[in-house]
């Protein structure tokens, strides 16, 4: 029974919480922190975009990673919204998760012949990786978001989840498609 009272008053003190003891807390910071994580992530695939679409073979991959390079840039933007909105600095902390997918699909390009439709299945391969980290961090971040009571950052975190889960099934489309067919058949 004591112990019951004693669970009953830690949900009445969190729910109690103050905004100032909510930004103070371990989980905000933490939540924070992978903000910045996934800010830095963007802002590098971003840069990488423009190369992976001129390493590209077929005019379909190309214009797919023509189009999720401005929709990066939104997600970039909706980020710095959600920052806003929690009343913190938008800024990057260096994702190392990111920076190594990212050096895995530099030595794709590396690796494969130029004019090839093996190389566009290994930049699909790759881009998927990036859609995957992306999907499972921002699904994780909108969970947190929504059970801190961020409903603005609960919103947009989630309107950048569907498009990279669009991007993926675009992707997974392309590879179904013919890339993979062909890149056989060299
Ligand atoms: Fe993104
Ligand atoms: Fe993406």
């Amino acid at each position: 029974m004591e112990r019951l009272l004693q669970s009953n008053a830690y949900i009445k003190k969190q729910n109690i919480m103050s905004s100032e003891e909510m930004k103070n807390s371990d989980f905000h910071k933490f939540f924070v922190d992978e903000l910045k994580d996934l800010y830095w992530a963007e802002n590098a695939v971003l840069k990488e975009l423009p190369k992976m679409q001129a390493a590209a073979t077929s005019t379909d991959l190309k214009e797919g990673f023509a189009k999720h390079e401005s929709e990066t840039k939104l997600h970039i933007a909706r980020l710095e919204q959600v920052f806003e909105s929690l009343g913190e600095k938008a800024e990057g902390i260096k994702c190392d998760a990111m920076e190594g997918i990212l050096k895995e699909g530099k030595s794709i390009i590396e690796d494969t012949s130029k004019d090839s439709m093996t190389r566009d299945a290994g930049l699909i391969l790759a881009a998927q990786k990036v859609e995957h980290y992306e999907i499972a961090t921002y699904g994780t971040l909108k969970v947190f978001a929504k059970h801190m009571g961020h409903e603005e950052a609960e919103k947009l975190l989630g309107e950048t989840l569907d498009n990279e889960k669009a991007t993926n099934a675009s992707l997974t489309g392309l590879a179904e498609k013919f890339i993979n067919e062909q890149a056989v058949a060299e």
